[in-house]
């Protein structure tokens, strides 16, 4: 599978979204899908699965070096030393001494970045964590991010599909060395049924789906596509053995559109 290499962090660029994968049910996909071969799990405190992410991750029996695990501290637990707390309490919850990756999942105002930002470097450099990130940050929080920071920060999360132009905040991640890693991949399920995405992959034999996910990776991208369903899990690793024209990734970027967005809570940051 191909890896992104960012900042020290090396990023398996397919990983499973696994948001609502839960309970007996979630362990099981999940084992399942490190079955298929993916070797990336994406996780966070507030999907409330962390427990079953580690379980599933032994029930596989694929070696845990050989997975990249990435977890998330919500915004109620950005202040110094709860942020050092919160990060113990997912490592006992996955049952591992250390994560590959630990990220801020959204900013906080009424959290001073300075204070948060030295604690996510301070859990790597306790080895509590190999990467840092952050996800959902803007161009002017990267940028005040990445001057506070005295560790490197391995990638920005957000939200990256066709449907959604996302061009500034990408453009910074890459001056700072950054990878983007794109959630919602797919766009919550509006991708399958777009024509042009439709056409595009009838001519390559894949899907929609293989077609945004492909689009999203030939640009460089990590992406985290979630499936409740085995088939869809596996069609969705099945993306390296076809490549887009340059024509193709050219309509495809002009799928943009204002309203594209699909995540946009109360509390989310004023978006670039
Ligand atoms: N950092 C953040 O703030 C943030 C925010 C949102 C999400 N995320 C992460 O990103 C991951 C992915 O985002 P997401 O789960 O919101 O959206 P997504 O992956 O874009 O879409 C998931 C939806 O698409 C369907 N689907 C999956 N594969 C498909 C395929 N091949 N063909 C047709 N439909 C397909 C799934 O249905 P089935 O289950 O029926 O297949 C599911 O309803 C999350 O699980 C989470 O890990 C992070």
């Amino acid at each position: 599978m191909t890896v992104v290499e960012a900042n020290g962090a090396r990023i398996p660029a397919i990983g499973l979204g696994t948001m609502t994968l839960k309970e007996a049910a979630g362990v099981e996909l999940i084992a399942h899908a490190l079955k298929l071969g993916y070797r990336h799990l994406d996780t966070a405190q507030a999907y409330g699965n962390e427990r079953e992410v580690g379980e599933a991750l032994r029930a596989s029996g694929v070696p845990r070096e050989q997975v990249f695990i990435t977890t998330k501290i919500f915004r109620d637990r950005l202040e110094p030393g709860e942020f050092e707390r919160a990060m113990d309490e997912s490592l006992e919850r996955l049952q591992v001494p250390f994560v590959d990756l630990v990220l801020i999942h959204w900013p906080n105002p009424d959290v001073p970045l300075p204070g948060t930002i030295a604690s996510l470097c301070s859990v790597k450099r306790a080895g509590k964590t190999k990467n840092i990130g952050v996800s959902n940050f803007t161009v002017a929080l990267l940028e005040e991010a990445t001057r506070i920071a005295d560790e490197k920060i391995a990638t920005n999360q957000i939200e990256v599909h066709p449907f959604i132009d996302q061009s500034k905040v990408m453009t910074a991640c890459k001056s700072h060395g950054m990878a983007v890693t794109a959630y919602c991949p797919i766009a919550r399920g509006h991708v399958p049924g777009n024509e042009t995405l439709t056409r595009i992959g009838k001519a390559h034999g894949k899907t929609p789906a293989q077609v945004s996910l492909r689009y999203l990776v030939q640009q460089g991208m990590v992406v985290i596509p979630r499936s409740s369903n085995k088939e869809r899990l596996a069609e969705n690793l099945a993306i390296d053995d076809f490549t887009l024209t340059a024509a193709e990734m050219a309509e495809i970027s002009k799928l943009k559109k204002p309203d594209g967005r699909v995540v946009n809570p109360a509390f989310a940051p004023k978006w670039d």
